[in-house]
């Protein structure tokens, strides 16, 4: 069993390649600190979750556990959210002697300006660049057509949706698009950044009605894809209404 574990945390993308290259930081460093139980994990629109990770550590019976932020820049409004994020983990875990520390930006790290000083000093880098330049612009024809659909999903996948298992959440919903034949067809899903009412996640909106479902979790999903989708009905269980003007936003005069 091992006692101490550190915890790569990432940020995720729309592509496969943030998880590919947070696999190969990990593996790199399974290698080196061998006696550590090393695992990957994504602050948003990825999974694991921070939680979600931290869990298998101190299931797997490590007690130390070092999370480091591995993204660039840092985002100290992100930082800070993180450490409430672990609070609030450990709390949950009062009594099971673990404990677990963050290491400091990477960003502020002496070795990220040394690698950019040598990156840039690389004349392979520029040869990369020269033969990007002669590519064409212009992309796909697809991509200047807005696709028929009859709903448009947006789908949370900030930090606090993350945490509270979005990814999760939107694999199975978008499984179940999947097998009915409605993913990209009547239903356009996109993923975005933080929508706001974060602790109601996982949070999602369906367009054109305007409809806020919170609190998405898979059996939620099931209902959304047959209901809404498959029947037009709104679910009220989980739909919420957005605040009145006067409440959302505070006077920027006072
Ligand atoms: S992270 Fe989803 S609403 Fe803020």
């Amino acid at each position: 069993m091992k006692r101490h574990a550190v915890v790569l945390l990432g940020r995720g993308g729309y592509s496969d390649a943030p998880k590919v290259q947070l696999a190969g930081l990990v593996k790199r460093l399974e290698c080196t600190i061998t006696d550590n139980l090393v695992l990957g994990a994504f602050v948003d629109q990825a999974t694991p979750s921070l939680p979600q990770a931290l869990d298998e550590c101190a299931e797997s019976g490590a007690r130390r556990i070092l999370v480091v932020p591995v993204y660039v820049p840092d985002d100290r409004n992100l930082g800070a959210w993180i450490l409430k994020l672990i609070k609030r983990w450990m709390a949950n875990h009062a009594g099971e002697d673990v404990h677990v520390s963050v290491s400091r930006p990477l960003g502020d790290h002496e070795a990220i300006a040394e690698a950019v000083v040598q990156i840039a000093s690389d004349p392979v880098s520029g040869d990369h660049v020269s033969q990007v330049v002669g590519l064409s612009d212009n992309g796909e024809p697809g991509w200047s057509v807005i696709p028929p659909h009859k709903y448009h999903l947006l789908q949370c996948r900030g930090p606090r949706c993350t945490a509270r298992g979005s990814g999760d959440t939107w694999d199975h919903l978008n499984g179940r698009l999947q097998d009915e034949g409605m993913l990209d067809k009547d239903v356009l899903v996109a993923q975005t950044g933080c929508l706001y009412p974060c602790n109601l996640g996982p949070v999602m909106v369906v367009y054109p009605e305007g409809v806020w479902y919170c609190g998405m979790d898979r059996s939620a999903a099931d209902r959304v894809v047959g209901e809404h989708f498959g029947k037009g009905q709104v679910v009220s269980d989980y739909a919420r209404t957005p605040a009145p003007q006067a409440q959302r936003m505070p006077d920027p005069s006072s």
